[in-house]
């Protein structure tokens, strides 16, 4: 460890010569388009008085810097080579993330920097970083930047030239294991059938169920007119006063998640209808393919969300294309069938162009999802065939064919919910869980490579 003046012991000095260099070198300024601090943040901490009261003081963090590019904020908190990043220090960092509700923070001294991540109402260490010369800021800017690149908001497409592969399942299967684990999930429903918004709940899913005669159904359908949905975000999403909340509706399994796993794990929806046709999407005006990715990172709720799921329709419709632009990550689902096959060279194609033309920023393809699978010969081979076939695209944890699937989605319930009342269900609702796994594994590998 170098020698270290005196002047590393001043709080005013390590926040000049590391913290404030080491924002503007990882590419956040003081005040740009990009980035903005809020030097002594201001929080209200409870504090129990000797008298076993509970008061709220105001307490004050070194920054809160608002990483605008990212849509990312988080604290930081300055120790020096007096006082020390200890376990205080942690306490102390951890409080402010929970009442001030914000998902990161950063605390550092002259010797070490290390980020918390605050969710499912726990605090978790990240990632960390020893510093061998605070002289020397831009290893440390280095490992901010880093960092920074791998947490933002996640945005999957499940696309396929084919219809009826087991898209739709997958958008809500996939969506309802994340959010198990304490993710906050935001599907976006590009199919104008509406069939994953109808899954999760939201679309009046239950009035339609009970409608009796086809005029109430056709009253329900007419109640739509005036919600907002996913084609008038992508109208509003640049307008004065736009809020993207008004635009989304909670899924009616949040109820479930909130009490099962008390994190903060939920899935919101932004639905389509019928509303949401092509020549609609058409009328955005120029650039009407970048309109969903556009409004994904500018509207705000990229701050709110760890995952975008989008459910596509089975062509490439101006709809579909505006969710495979705004895909960092795509993933072909197709059964284990000649016709099938053929069809995943499509996709490929559509995503391949694609991340070529945005510098791998978009349309990395995590890999073919075998659907539907029975133990029979013809998809034994099918697979030796895609995986030879389509070499450099890896194949994901399969899906089984299960008759529980089809119940599932008939009681509107992913199958791991499903699953708790009917055993038999448990072997595919695993099948779900691992897939789910291995697609985070991927793309936290992916991004790690990335950022290197
Ligand atoms: N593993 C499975 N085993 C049995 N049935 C399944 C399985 N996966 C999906 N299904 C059933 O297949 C049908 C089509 O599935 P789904 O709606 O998810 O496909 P899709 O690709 O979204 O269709 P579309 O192209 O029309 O949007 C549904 O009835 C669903 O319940
Ligand atoms: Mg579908």
């Amino acid at each position: 460890m170098v020698q270290l003046s005196s002047d590393w012991n001043n709080e005013a000095y390590v926040s000049l010569h590391l913290v404030q260099t080491m924002l503007e070198m990882a590419g956040l300024p003081r005040k740009s388009s990009y980035s903005h601090w809020i030097p002594e943040f201001k929080v209200k901490v409870p504090r129990l008085t000797a008298n076993s009261q509970l008061v709220w003081t105001q307490k004050e963090v070194d920054f809160l810097v608002e990483d605008l590019s990212r849509y990312i904020n988080f604290l930081v908190e300055i120790k020096t080579a007096k006082t020390r990043l200890d376990a205080a220090a942690r306490i102390q960092l951890q409080t402010y993330l929970k009442y001030s509700n914000t998902r990161f923070g950063i605390l550092i001294d002259p010797f070490s920097v290390e980020v918390y991540e605050y969710t499912q109402g726990l605090p978790t260490l990240k990632c960390k970083h020893n510093i061998e010369n605070p002289e020397q800021v831009q290893p440390v800017a280095n490992f901010v930047r880093n960092f920074l690149d791998t947490v933002k908001m996640r945005t999957i497409a499940i696309y396929t030239a084919k219809g009826g592969v087991g898209k739709t399942t997958l958008v809500v299967n996939i969506a309802y294991e994340l959010a198990k684990i304490g993710n906050r999930v935001l599907v976006v429903d590009l199919d104008d059938q509406a069939n994953a918004s109808l899954s999760l709940g939201v679309n009046k899913a239950d009035e339609l169920d009970n409608a009796t005669n086809l005029k109430e159904f056709v009253q329900i359908l007419d109640s739509f007119k005036d919600r907002k949905e996913l084609i008038n975000f992508l109208e509003d999403y640049d307008k004065e006063g736009f809020s993207y909340k008004e635009y989304i509706q909670p899924s009616s399994l949040n109820k479930i998640l909130n009490v099962a796993n008390s994190t903060k794990g939920r899935i919101d929806v932004l639905p389509s209808s019928y509303k949401t046709t092509d020549s609609s999407i058409l009328k955005l005006g120029v650039f009407w393919q970048k309109k969903l990715d556009n409004a994904l990172w500018k509207s705000g709720l990229s701050n709110d969300y760890e995952y975008v799921i989008m459910d596509t329709p089975p062509s490439l419709t101006a709809v579909t294309q505006n969710g495979i632009l705004a895909a960092q990550y795509v993933i072909i689902p197709s059964q284990m069938e000649y016709l099938s096959v053929y069809a995943i060279r499509i996709p490929i194609k559509d995503a391949k162009e694609i991340h070529d033309n945005t510098d791998g920023r978009r349309g990395n393809i995590l890999g073919i999802i075998p659907m539907m699978v029975e133990n029979v010969k013809l998809h034994t081979t099918i697979k030796a065939l895609v995986s030879k076939v389509f070499r450099d695209i890896p194949l994901l944890p399969e899906i089984k064919r299960a008759t529980a699937v089809g119940q599932a989605s008939h009681d509107r319930k992913p199958l791991s919910l499903f699953a708790e009342h009917n055993r038999t269900a448990s072997s595919v609702a695993a099948q779900f869980s691992t897939l789910t796994k291995q697609i985070v594994n991927q793309i936290d590998h992916l991004e790690r490579n990335s950022s290197k």
